[in-house]
């Protein structure tokens, strides 16, 4: 059985798609960068270990990473899963964690890194939109990429309809990558691309690739 720490600052809906999963995950604990964030209490009320850093009380970056990375520490996780964690990690906590560290990513990367993804993706025209689930690397929303979820770009969506659309597809293949992790599946190559052992190539639209179960 593998286990994993989940990163949060907020809702934490992708952890509780994670959680409710049942991929056989064993989530040792859920860490906050924010004391308030709801999904917290959530986590905390299913019986899991919870912790709150509260990124403010802290002068430098180096120094939260610091108490972040001694938090997980007696955890002892194979993996860190960052699901919607809004603090940019410096790059020695990256390192220390290399290759076994997730993040999910509102866009389909390499579009849209950063913040405002869905603005931008409406802005820019976009006629399809998603998410990418990716191995962290010290370059923001740039580590190799495991899957991703595509929607269409509707006439007429604004920012909060696509946001929604694009949840729905983020709660798909968060758990289907962790899925992967657990079965060993996952292998990065050359050029730094993922394969996953086993999965075929698919032409499959919404989630790419297909879920090969
Ligand atoms: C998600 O859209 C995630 O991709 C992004 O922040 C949002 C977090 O949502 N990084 P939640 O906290 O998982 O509900």
């Amino acid at each position: 059985m593998k286990s994993a720490v989940i990163l949060i600052s907020g809702r934490g809906s992708n952890m509780r798609s994670i959680v409710e999963a049942r991929t056989g995950l064993d989530v040792r604990a859920v860490l906050s960068s924010r004391p308030d964030a709801p999904g917290l209490a959530w986590a905390a009320a299913q019986g899991i270990p919870t912790v709150a850093l509260d990124h403010r009380s802290f002068a430098a970056r180096e120094a939260f990473d610091a108490r972040l990375a001694e938090a997980i520490e007696p955890f002892a996780p194979d993996l860190l899963l960052l699901a919607g964690f809004m603090r940019i990690l410096t790059d020695g906590f990256i390192r220390r964690h290399e290759g076994r560290m997730v993040n999910i990513h509102p866009s389909l990367l390499p579009a849209f890194p950063g913040l405002h993804t869905h603005r931008r993706a409406l802005a820019a025209g976009a006629k399809v939109h998603g998410a990418t689930v990716h191995l962290v690397t010290p370059e923001l929303d740039s580590g190799p990429i495991v899957i991703q979820g595509v929607v269409p770009v509707i006439p007429g969506d604004d920012e909060a309809a696509l946001a929604a659309r694009v949840l729905e597809v983020e709660h798909r293949i968060y758990p289907q990558a962790v899925r992967w992790f657990l079965e060993d599946r996952i292998e990065v190559g050359e050029g730094d691309v993922v394969r996953v052992r086993g999965a075929g190539v698919s032409s499959d639209t919404l989630v790419s690739p297909r879920d090969p179960r």
